[in-house]
């Protein structure tokens, strides 16, 4: 995929709620203008990269970009569960992302259990992989210290 790495930000919005709840896998939506906006070589899937809200610290992060066969969506979206512990929600506050790198194309799956198996064992290695020279350096990217107010996409 040669639009990767793929940097975009925009306000975090609601989804359906499953995350947290269900998945016990809180997920951090994009709005439409974000999802209509990826080029066009990054397909559906599940992919890894860094994370920052309102312009703090970078973490790492696993993301889903497509229908949730398992859900049967119906809209597009690109759902990023950053791999750290936040004390609070942060909707409506501005997310900064680097989509990195692909690890697998979305499933559907015959229970919530392997939904949950499939994106623990993702989340291991968005991990190792973010470990990578080629990848650990994006995190220092300035796209991350750039001002954080303004809605961007692109490389
Ligand atoms: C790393 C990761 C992998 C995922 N893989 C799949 C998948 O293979 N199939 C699927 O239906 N949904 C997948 N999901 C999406 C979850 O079903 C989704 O996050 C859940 O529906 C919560 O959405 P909500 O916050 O909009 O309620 C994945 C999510 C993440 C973060």
């Amino acid at each position: 995929m040669k639009s990767l790495p793929f940097f975009c930000r925009g306000k975090v919005i609601r989804g359906f709620g499953r995350g947290s709840k269900q998945l016990g896998i809180p997920t951090a939506n994009f709005p439409d203008s974000v999802v209509e906006h990826l080029p066009a070589d990054i397909s559906t899937g599940i992919y890894f990269g860094w994370a920052s809200v309102g312009g703090s610290d970078v973490h790492k992060m696993v993301m889903s970009i497509g229908w949730n066969p398992y859900y049967k969506n119906t809209k597009k979206s690109m759902e990023t569960h950053i791999i750290h512990t936040f004390k609070e929600d942060f909707y409506r506050e501005t997310l900064s992302v680097a989509i990195v790198g692909y690890i697998r194309p979305e499933r559907g799956f015959d229970s919530l259990g392997s939904l949950i198996t499939a994106i623990r064992t993702d989340i291991e290695e968005a991990k190792e992989q973010l470990d990578l020279p080629e990848y650990s350096e994006l995190r220092e990217d300035n796209f991350f210290t750039a001002e954080s107010s303004q809605i961007m996409n692109g490389h």
